[in-house]
């Protein structure tokens, strides 16, 4: 076939006038090379691989036919190295459904091309969730093939940019305040306290927190991290050593609701530490899935504790991104000093650090037609 298809183009090339069937011809030839793989241009995705000798991550060459299927191709601008992608990258714990992956929960891009009205190439969008990165190749690639379901325009009132830099964390933490809202939560109730709160989550939650008008308490392992999360809002920080030596079954109660991002001791003392009708909403697990502690919260000051999964249904993604647009929309420039952009090839250092609990902030994938 390449060799029939060599031969036509010599013998064009030889015959300056060339007859209308041939031109026909060749017209043929080139479309269906183009949308074959032979001309496919190739671009860079980190994949993860299962080996015989276990789980490997590499930077592969790719073509669109190795992604996993979608109507949607999409050039991506940024891609958010979430605590999950770094557990899929590292293979510190099976995130992916399957092998070879690209993982990647988010991205923001541009539209390549698109097989379905309403998504027209040059449109900027947004994906995240829907197992995206777990199921689906995901973020973490120059191009992204989604499934047309899966694809949202940037959010009215945010530029890509915002987008990408709020992205899954600031998407959790409206998830979380809103529910928090749906029980009755007002700022006058008392302040929300955030652990992990040097982290990507972290970081969202007291800036979002503060544009939403509540007063926030930052927890830390990191006495030097005061300063810069006062500057984001939170009204006082505390540091780890201190509030864990407290191990009563009630601490004096203080908060009127908590972010958790790390599970274990810390979880526990806020739990404990809750107001009267507190909420805790339970986000992750930056220090393990296992935490200790007993019934009183709940019966003596009637706590409620839920779970926060970043992956809503279409009618609370377009509510909260909304709000995140508007009157959650928080002070970018101030989340803007903790974002670290990052290039593709520095995501398996980046991702293993994150495991380690060494790094902070937020950490973006930028890619070249960023
Ligand atoms: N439920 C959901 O839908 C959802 C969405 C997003 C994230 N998450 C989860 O939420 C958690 C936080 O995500 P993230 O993106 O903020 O991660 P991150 O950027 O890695 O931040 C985690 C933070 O937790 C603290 N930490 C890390 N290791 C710790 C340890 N061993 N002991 C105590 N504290 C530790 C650190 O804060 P300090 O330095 O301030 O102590 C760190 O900055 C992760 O488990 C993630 O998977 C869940």
């Amino acid at each position: 076939m390449v060799a029939g298809l060599k031969e036509q183009w010599c013998f064009a090339v030889r015959n300056a006038g060339w007859t209308p069937e041939l031109k026909d011809d060749l017209l043929q030839v080139v479309s269906t090379l183009v949308k074959g793989s032979l001309l496919q241009p190739l671009f860079r995705a980190l994949r993860v691989h299962q080996t015989a000798s276990g789980h490997q991550a590499s930077i592969d060459e790719l073509t669109l036919d190795a992604l996993t299927a979608g109507e949607v191709v999409v050039r991506t601008l940024w891609a958010g190295l979430n605590y999950k992608d770094s557990l899929a990258v590292t293979g510190a714990a099976k995130v992916v459904s399957g092998y070879p992956r690209v993982p990647g929960i988010e991205l923001v891009g541009v539209v390549e091309s698109s097989d379905v009205a309403g998504i027209t190439p040059g449109e900027e969008v947004l994906v995240h969730g829907f197992q995206t990165g777990i199921e689906f190749d995901g973020g973490l690639a120059e191009r992204v093939r989604v499934r047309a379901q899966h694809v949202m325009p940037i959010p009215a009132g945010l530029s890509a940019f915002e987008t990408a830099v709020l992205g899954v964390p600031g998407f959790t933490v409206a998830m979380a305040l809103e529910r928090f809202e749906a029980h009755s939560l007002t700022p006058a109730a008392g302040p929300i306290v955030v652990n992990g709160a040097a982290g990507a989550v972290g970081i969202s939650a007291l800036a979002i927190l503060a544009r939403a008008g509540y007063q926030t308490v930052a927890l830390t392992r990191r006495s030097s991290s005061i300063d810069t999360l006062k500057q984001l809002g939170a009204s006082e920080v505390l540091v780890a050593d201190v509030f864990l030596n407290q191990t009563r079954p009630l601490e004096k109660g203080r908060f009127a609701a908590a972010i958790d991002n790390v599970g274990g001791d810390t979880l526990s003392w806020m739990l404990r530490s809750l107001l009267d009708h507190g909420q805790l909403a339970s986000v992750g697990n930056a220090s393990g899935i296992g935490f200790s502690c007993n019934v009183l919260p709940f019966i003596l000051r009637q706590a409620t504790m839920f779970g926060i999964a970043a992956n809503a249904p279409w009618p609370v993604r377009h509510r909260l991104w909304a709000r995140l647009a508007t009157d959650w929309k928080p002070d970018i420039g101030a989340l803007m000093r903790h974002v670290h952009e990052c290039a593709l090839d520095d995501v398996p250092a980046r991702a293993a650090a994150q495991i380690a609990g060494q790094s902070a902030g937020r950490t973006l994938v930028k890619f070249n037609s960023a």
